[in-house]
């Protein structure tokens, strides 16, 4: 018992430790800021894919890098706000107020932990907005519209969409240039997939020209599993040059992260996940400056 537990740790620990072979970006050099402020949808109507944790770490590795990033709590459930440290029964405004009742979008920033990683919040009262905005004016408009008057202050603004593609994830459409989408390295993982496409597609062409799925990132891969590799192979071979070189494994230390309330640069700067999305943040910075 006591040696099959040890051979556990052994694995876990193994988990977590950065393969040599993996390149680290240099953390004193500045990403390249974009020409103008990248806004970002981070969606995908299925829950737990990894959504939140990219946004928020995705935003760490950005901000980390001397850019300046807003994460945008678009989902009731607030994770990226908790995630980011914020205590959501304390504030004063969140993105319900932004949505529903006109109130500035400053006036429910809020800075997190880390240097230039700045936070819109969501709490559960969110959840009515998306029924709430039904009847409202210009429904589908109102984050865009809120976004305008800051958006310049940021060098990336990362919006985390809830797992559903109604009048939230909606208003995230309307309000971007791209979107993001985690893929999780599991069975099913094309699934709904084709009508996120479509949606992506119908928002263009009524609402948003600019509007493109920039960028598809492949998440909680795990080496060990031959169907993780399967997965990659087949999403690479559907999306092409939109899918991310950088992978991100599935590993303990990230699902910890949030509930210190931290990204995983600062809560485990030299582990896996760490790197991995420090690397995507820079793959992401890159394409965006080319
Ligand atoms: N790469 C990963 N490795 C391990 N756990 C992960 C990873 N990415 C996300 N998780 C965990 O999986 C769960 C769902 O992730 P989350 O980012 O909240 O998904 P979503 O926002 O799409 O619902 C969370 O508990 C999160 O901590
Ligand atoms: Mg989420």
């Amino acid at each position: 018992m006591a040696r099959t537990r040890g051979r556990d740790r052994a694995r876990a620990d193994d988990d977590e430790r950065e393969p040599a072979k993996e390149p680290k970006p240099d953390l004193s050099i500045p990403l390249p800021k974009p020409a103008h402020p990248r806004i970002i949808a981070v969606a995908n109507q299925k829950g737990g894919v990894g959504k939140t944790t990219t946004a928020v770490n995705l935003g760490a590795g950005l901000a980390e890098r001397g850019l300046r990033v807003l994460v945008v709590d678009l989902d009731p459930q607030g994770n990226a706000s908790t995630g980011l440290g914020l205590n959501i029964r304390e504030l004063e405004a969140t993105m319900y107020d932004v949505l529903l009742d006109h109130v500035p979008i400053e006036d429910c920033i809020e800075p997190s932990e880390v240097r230039n990683l700045f936070v819109a919040p969501a709490s559960l009262d969110l959840a009515g907005a998306e029924i709430e905005l039904v009847a409202a004016m210009s429904r589908e408009m109102r984050l865009r519209t809120a976004l305008a008057p800051v958006k310049d202050d940021y060098d990336y603004i990362l919006i985390d969409c809830p797992p559903s593609l109604g009048l939230l994830t909606l208003n995230a459409f309307a309000a971007v240039g791209e979107v993001l989408v985690p893929i999780q390295c599991e069975y099913y993982a094309l699934e709904g997939l084709g009508q996120l496409l479509h949606n992506v597609e119908l928002v263009q062409k009524a609402l948003n020209p600019d509007l493109e799925v920039s960028t598809v990132v492949l998440v909680m891969y795990d080496a060990r599993t031959t169907l993780a590799e399967d997965v990659a192979t087949d999403v690479r071979a559907h999306l092409g040059e939109k899918v991310t070189q950088t992978v991100i494994p599935r590993t303990v230390r990230l699902s910890e992260a949030p509930s210190y309330g931290q990204p995983i640069t600062t809560f485990d700067p030299k582990s896996r996940g760490a790197w991995a999305y420090r690397r995507l943040a820079e793959e992401v910075a890159i394409r965006g400056a080319a």
